[in-house]
């Protein structure tokens, strides 16, 4: 569990590490999750979910489904797997919450969430922890006030607020002021209870997990190319949303910190399962494998309407090189760790056009930047990117990093220290398991050392 008063803030060290080895299937895509629970809200009957990934960012987004009306249950199979099923409401059909919807340190369930009320006329309280409540609201609740829905929120449109869906929802067609797909996915939700066709143009495209969705209960979504490189994407409200079953593939975000591990510790031979290389998600590895990283894609295939693989990765040395900004969007939430790799290899790498990185669930370049430096790691940082001066294989290790309540952050340096010198403390665990509940457990199966340290 994430904080609260009986889990305080628990730092902790990584060793460093023996060769990595073994097999492994990370959990369930956590962009993925959270939809799955919210269109399964939305359809009219059961939706049944495997693998979805039970980590607290998508529990708080299961608590919130069964505040607005649907009924969400687990149950475990003969096997002993967790299936997840979904007694949706229908389009139109949420109703008040009697509480306030607590999102906790997730972004991504806070404003998928406005979108989906802002469709229901119908008003919500939105709460979250310290990290939440400093990000930014307003990318959501400008396009959101264009379809009718009113806000009180504290200034800057930060949480808490508190969000009254529109009477009759106006369709739009908006262009997206940033490349955010949970922008664009808050648009599309609160379209579906719009008459007529709600129209989000992406001068960059984004993950597409919603419009993946959205066809597969039935919506009417057409995309087509917009401009140079961008895309339109059409979506005919009031549509009644039938039950699909979803099988939730591995996430890549997650996979990101086994993958960089094995790759940063010599010796290291290991298989990460089952997880989805979605062109708009996959940008880490394709940088990874340009850096002269060896990464095997096997035994690619599609499951639940996404593209899946196997990754069979060994420890290789790496090279630095100039990231495109344009893949900034398939690999947005992995610069931390992409960071990690880089200070293990020759040269630099120069990562740009990382603004959004800013506004993650801590200030993402100052924090990748500031754990680097206190582990001998020389750092470039401007606004919207970061130089990282690799050290050839020799990473000096032995930092206390500051975590700012950041998961992404935490697992980061935790694998850096696995392959440096000296062992690298966080000085908080905790939050790793907002979207990664068993890392470390899969870490040490694998090989890895960690040390805690009550505070
Ligand atoms: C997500 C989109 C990304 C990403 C986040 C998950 C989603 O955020 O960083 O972890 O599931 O839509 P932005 O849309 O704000 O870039």
């Amino acid at each position: 569990m994430a904080h609260s008063p009986d889990n305080p803030a628990q730092a902790l060290t990584a060793e460093p590490s023996r060769a990595l080895s073994g097999r492994i299937r990370v959990p369930g895509d956590k962009s993925i999750s959270h939809r799955s629970l919210i269109f399964g809200t939305l359809a009219v009957g059961e939706t049944i979910i495997t693998g979805l990934l039970e980590g607290d960012d998508v529990l708080a987004t299961a608590e919130a489904m069964r505040r607005l009306g649907a009924t969400v249950t687990r149950e475990l199979d003969e096997r002993g797997r967790p299936v997840w099923r979904v007694q949706g409401v229908g389009v139109g059909g949420l109703k008040a919450p009697e509480e306030a919807l607590d999102f906790g340190n997730a972004g991504t369930g806070a404003r998928l969430v406005m979108g989906l009320v802002a469709g229901h006329p119908i008003t919500a309280t939105f709460v979250g922890d310290a990290s939440l409540s400093r990000r930014p609201m307003g990318r959501v609740t400008v396009p959101l006030a264009m379809m009718g829905a009113t806000f009180q929120a504290r200034e800057g449109g930060r949480l808490p607020l508190t969000l009254t869906g529109a009477p009759r929802t106006m369709p739009i067609t908006y262009e997206l002021p940033v490349a955010s797909a949970q922008v664009k996915s808050a648009v599309l939700l609160a379209g579906l209870n719009a008459p007529g066709v709600t129209t989000v143009i992406e001068p960059v495209p984004t993950r597409d997990h919603t419009e993946r969705m959205l066809k597969a209960f039935g919506a009417k979504v057409d995309i087509v190319p917009h401009g140079v490189g961008g895309l339109a994407i059409h979506l005919t409200g009031e549509p009644e949303l039938t039950p699909c079953p979803i099988i939730v593939p591995g996430d890549p975000s997650s996979a990101a910190f086994p993958v960089v591990a094995a790759l940063i510790t010599p010796g290291s031979d290991i298989v990460v399962e089952g997880i989805t290389l979605n062109p708009h998600r996959a940008g880490l590895y394709t940088t990874l494998i340009e850096m002269g990283g060896d990464i095997e894609v096997m035994h690619q295939r599609e499951e639940g309407g996404e593209p899946v693989a196997d990754l069979r990765v060994r420890s290789s040395a790496l090279h630095g090189v100039v990231v495109p900004p344009e893949r900034a969007p398939s690999m947005i939430d992995e610069y931390p760790v992409l960071a990690i790799a880089a200070a293990f290899a020759t040269g630099n790498t120069v990562m740009n056009g990382i603004h959004e990185m800013r506004v993650k669930e801590s200030d993402r370049i100052a924090a990748t930047a500031q754990g680097l430096r206190h582990n001998g790691i020389k750092v470039h940082e401007t606004d919207d990117g970061m130089t990282v001066e690799g050290r050839a294989g020799h990473v000096d290790g032995g930092g206390h990093v500051v975590t700012h309540m950041d998961h992404r952050i935490a697992m980061s340096f935790l694998v850096m220290g696995l392959g440096a010198q000296k062992p690298v403390t966080v000085d908080d665990a905790a939050m790793i398991a907002t979207s990664f509940p068993d890392f470390l457990s899969l870490m040490r199966g694998l090989g890895a050392t960690f040390v805690g340290h009550r505070q």
